[in-house]
């Protein structure tokens, strides 16, 4: 039973497509984006981001769905399978701490966005100035106690969507919010753009000036795009293994990263010209969509609404994420270690719960507890999407640029030869050689 149950595949084409979106779209878009963006000079920060997304991200993102769809494995067995006998499996570990570093932080800000569900129901943010908002969000984020507890609330809904298996808990949810999730983005973009002052945070997103870069926005603006698009730690390569042999990958990632990215410029294009028009610093960091949307809402005709869809939604998108990411290990543990689904998945999301509260902490009584200077969230988070995603993103490379063999790269892309492939070549250029020394270098002009 339960070994059918972790091999069960994706109901539909369009089923698996929006499973990859679901993973792709969430508080890397909408919450991480706009702040990454904002303290690393805007338009410039956006550019690049663009430019790492098309040549390293969607190259990486079709080596994964290789390795996975050929293996129909997890990320240990992937390799096993594809190359018996090596060092490979052990991308497995890299993997399996991608995940659990990721969603202990990622789970204390779906937290927070719980939390905003809530406040928004009860009106909370009505008639508060931009300052009263902003110290609305910094007490919440330093109580001791309220943000843990949306943190396990969080944390149990993603293990309880995980219990359902693969098709029936992640497909079902991802279908309808998508389509809900754009529409209202795109009535957030309207709003904000018509606010007085509003042309200075379209400047700041659109005109860029290169001269603000530095070694660290580029590494930065590599970590977002690999952490938006779920790439370099298996969670693709996990997902295409119950995608079906018939799909045609390179269109699906073709839809995903197009959704991804058009949601990420969107989530821009609704918090900067409210950032300006309401006088928030564009560089506050983390609390940048929390600090601004509350004041576009106010100033939207049923506001109340929007504000509370906005936010159900945001938590939506982040638990098709998070799902995506818990998946990565129940999936290890039920095929390598032959654990029980259910078991697999309560000690997942305990370990990882505990983890996480360390880093909802990091905002308040675990304030001052730094490592190299940074809080344990700042850490979780550098070391995920600035070390072991550029990591896994040479790793996965050079397994499929140099270890596969070449023709099952294109039976696997082309499946078998049906669909034509005319950039096949570029991908293996990109594959083998741009994608590995590039992000080594971005690496080493940075760490060093
Ligand atoms: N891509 C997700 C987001 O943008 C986060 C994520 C990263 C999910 C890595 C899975 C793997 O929110």
């Amino acid at each position: 039973m339960q070994k059918t149950q972790s091999r069960e595949g994706f109901g539909s084409r369009i089923g698996a497509v929006l499973a990859l979106a679901g993973s792709a779209v969430g508080l890397g878009n909408i919450w991480k984006f706009p702040y990454e963006a904002g303290t690393n000079g805007g338009a410039a920060f956006l550019f690049i981001y663009i430019g790492f997304i098309i040549l390293l991200g969607l190259p990486v993102m079709l080596a994964e769905f290789i390795i996975g769809r050929r293996s129909q494995s997890n990320t240990f067995g992937a390799f096993k399978k594809l190359a018996p006998r090596t060092g490979w499996k052990n991308f497995g570990y890299l993997s399996i701490l991608a995940a659990t570093l990721i969603l202990a932080f990622y789970s204390t800000v779906a937290g927070w966005t719980l939390e905003y569900v809530i406040e928004a129901i009860k009106n909370s943010f009505h008639g508060k100035s931009s300052t009263e908002l902003s110290e609305h969000y910094n007490a919440f984020i330093e109580h001791p106690v309220k943000p843990v507890i949306y943190q396990i609330v969080f944390m149990c809904m993603t293990g309880l969507i995980i219990l359902a298996g693969v098709k029936k808990g992640i497909e079902k949810y991802t279908k309808l919010m998508m389509p809900l999730l754009f529409v209202l983005i795109v009535a957030m973009c309207i709003r904000s753009t018509t606010l007085e002052g509003a042309s200075k945070g379209i400047k700041f997103l659109f005109t860029p000036d290169f001269s603000v870069i530095t070694g660290k926005t580029i590494l930065s603006a590599l970590g977002q795009a690999f952490f938006s698009l779920s790439v370099g730690m298996g969670t693709v390569l996990t997902y295409a293994s119950y995608i079906g042999k018939k799909e045609n990958l390179t269109n699906i990632s073709f839809q995903v990263i197009l959704a991804d990215t058009l949601i990420a410029i969107l989530a821009g294009i609704a918090i900067f010209p409210a950032v300006f028009a309401f006088g928030i610093a564009p560089d506050s960091g983390p609390g940048l969509v929390f600090l601004t949307l509350p004041n576009v809402f106010q100033h939207m005709p049923g506001g109340y609404f929007w504000g509370i869809t906005f936010f159900i939604l945001l938590s939506v998108a982040a638990l098709t994420s998070s799902i995506s990411l818990l998946e990565v290990i129940v999936a290890y543990l039920t095929e390598e270690k032959k654990m029980k689904r259910k078991t697999a998945t309560i000690i997942t999301t305990t370990g990882i719960t505990a983890l996480g509260i360390l880093c909802t902490l990091s905002y308040g009584p675990l304030k001052d507890f730094t490592i190299w200077g940074k809080t344990t969230f700042e850490n979780f988070d550098f070391i995920s999407s600035k070390i072991l995603l550029p990591l896994g993103g040479i790793l996965i490379s050079i397994f499929v640029g140099w270890k596969m063999l070449k023709k099952y790269v294109y039976d696997e892309l082309s499946n078998d030869g049906k669909y034509k492939l005319p950039i096949f070549d570029t991908f293996i250029f990109i594959i083998r050689f741009i994608a590995p020394l590039c992000i080594l270098a971005i690496f080493v002009n940075e760490l060093t």
